[in-house]
């Protein structure tokens, strides 16, 4: 089956009628006449749960969500996807990075060969390599142990390390991991400058080991090395991985320290292949096995469970109900788990390149909203800080909130039941909101007279009936962090596909990196401007002139 684009704007006219004629869908009052609306409106994935019970939606509308998947042919594109076809259209390349997470003993075929057994490979020298290191086998250059890991990339060679190193602190027995990303000096100077060249390993990730900020402070770094040891000592501080073998051959890096990974893994797809390298010295390979084994469950699970009970195709569909029919612009995501603050900007990524876009597969232009704005922080932090827009704001955000039932920390148990309480308490707080009754009552039965709680009752009125959906596991463990990532990588897929657009190319970012690289000769004086730059860069630029101290 394909895409059946007549049947698909039938439904999605249908879905736009009903979203209008049951505004605004009270969700409070859909509990008070459904004791079982939790179990109808929820999905178990061995421990971890996803309750979609506090969304605006109802039988009929998950019906005709259920009927838009198949008119998209979600199926059959994810099918494609596993399949090795090739759905990055633009790139004429597969997406296979499923493959990167499979058993040793699966088969994947990209051109009718078998790629498990290249992957295996770099796997095993990931782990042959990560387990020298982390013994202290393989020294630095004066025989001593590594003690810090410098990963230089960005984006996708940089969130997920970063993200997933963060989030697996209790199983972080390896060297330190440092990270630098940003093309701003600073970032540079920061960290090498709290760092000691004799036991520091840089790690250089790019997928094209053309990106800019990357090479550049690579470049810085390779010089930090060699003024501190000698050239000679560079070989041995030095890793890189890329796909592009040739790139880093001409940068002087060494073959044995070199994990390539391949076109058909895209940036923000990376982590589970070399991208990864700083997870594994830090957690080891076998909690990286375990990461890995995670994924590849959710993957089966997205291969082969009914749409109607297939939780990353219901996130999908929810998130395309809320963008699309009722178009709320953004979603926020609060993981209620301090080690998940890099989550958020992970996924930021990961959906907004993937679905921030205005044509759709053939090149025309979109008729309906595509991907949102995805941001958010961990709770609690985040409810001292834009809960409040959540709650009171004019604009209604849809709010994913992901928590684990137990903490690494069991002498801390009392804040994790803080934790859990107030993770459940918002999610009421937005579903039940505050009456502007109860608020008059409460204030009178506190004391203030009439006028004053007249005066006061609008503001301490919450208008609710905001959706929310909760993601819950038992414990964050590699195993669950794999699973959770891979939820929402198929999501963003799951989306892409119903709005019939390529998720897996990334021109958008292409324009400013061409005007970057032609204004740095005039921004470092150089050059003089030309007059086809608009008027506002011109004079941002004799601004800088004015006030920039001599080089
Ligand atoms: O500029 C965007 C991007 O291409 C991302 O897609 C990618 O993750 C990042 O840059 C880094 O690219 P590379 O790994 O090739 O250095």
């Amino acid at each position: 089956m394909s895409r059946d684009e007549v049947q698909f704007q039938s439904i999605l006219q249908e879905l736009k009628r009903h979203a209008r004629d049951d505004a605004p869908f009270d969700i409070k009052h859909a509990f008070a006449d459904d004791s079982r609306r939790f179990d109808t409106f929820s999905l178990v994935f061995d421990d971890l749960l996803f309750d979609f019970s506090k969304c605006a939606v109802n039988i009929k509308t998950l019906q005709q969500l259920e009927k838009l998947a198949y008119a998209a042919d979600v199926p059959g594109q994810r099918d494609a996807m596993f399949a090795g076809d090739p759905v990055n259209v633009t790139e004429n390349r597969a997406a296979l990075h499923v493959a990167l997470r499979a058993p040793k003993e699966s088969q994947f075929f990209l051109d009718d060969r078998n790629i498990v057994p290249d992957i295996q490979s770099v796997l095993i020298r990931m782990e042959k390599f990560s387990g020298e290191i982390r013994r202290g086998t393989r020294t630095t250059a004066n025989g001593d142990r590594f003690t810090d890991i410098v990963n230089i990339g960005i984006g996708g060679s940089n969130l997920g390390p970063i993200m997933a190193i963060n989030a697996l602190k209790p199983y972080h027995d390896g060297p330190r991991c440092h990270f630098i990303s940003n093309i701003d000096g600073a970032h540079v100077s920061d960290v090498l400058g709290s760092l000691d060249p004799k036991t520091t390993l840089v790690i250089v990730s790019s997928k094209t080991f053309t990106t800019r900020e990357t090479i550049t402070n690579a470049l810085y770094a390779r010089r930090w090395i060699a003024d501190a040891l000698g050239e000679e000592s560079v070989e041995k501080h030095f890793a890189a991985v890329s796909s592009a073998l040739g790139k880093v051959a001409d940068f002087g890096i060494d073959q044995s320290y070199t994990f390539g990974f391949w076109d058909w893994v895209g940036g923000r797809y990376s982590i589970w292949a070399s991208v990864g390298l700083p997870l594994m010295l830090a957690v080891g390979p076998q909690q990286f096995r375990l990461f890995l084994a995670g994924a590849h469950e959710m993957d089966e699970h997205f291969r082969h469970t009914h749409v109607s009970i297939n939780i990353p195709i219901m996130l999908g569909l929810l998130g395309f109900w809320y963008r699309v029919i009722c178009n709320y612009p953004t979603r926020s995501i609060i993981p209620y788990e301090q080690r998940l603050l890099h989550l958020p900007a992970y996924l930021q990524q990961l959906d907004m390149e993937s679905n921030g876009k205005c044509v759709t597969l053939d090149g025309s232009a979109v008729s309906t909203p595509t991907g949102p704005v995805v941001w958010g922080e961990p709770g609690t932090d985040g409810q001292h800080a834009f809960f409040q827009f959540l709650h009171q704001g004019t604009d209604i955000t849809p709010v994913e909130l992901i928590i684990f039932i137990n903490a690494h920390e069991p002498n801390l148990q009392s804040q994790h039941n803080m934790l859990l309480a107030n993770c459940l308490a918002q999610t009421e707080a937005l579903l039940y909101g505050c009456s502007y009754e109860t608020s008059y009552k409460k204030l009178i039965s506190s004391g203030i007279d009439v006028a004053e709680a007249k005066k006061l009752a609008p503001h301490k009125t919450f208008p609710g009936n905001r959706p929310s959906i909760t993601i819950m596991q038992k414990l964050l463990t590699p195993y669950a962090l794999g699973r959770l990532l891979a939820l929402y990588e198929h999501r963003v897929v799951v989306e892409g596909i119903l709005m019939n657009i390529n998720s897996f190319d990334q021109w958008g970012v292409e324009l400013g990196k061409e005007l970057a690289a032609t204004l740095l000769p005039v921004v470092a004086g150089k050059e003089e401007a030309g007059l086809h730059h608009d008027g506002s860069t011109l004079g941002l630029l004799a601004h800088i002139n004015a006030y920039r101290r001599e080089q």
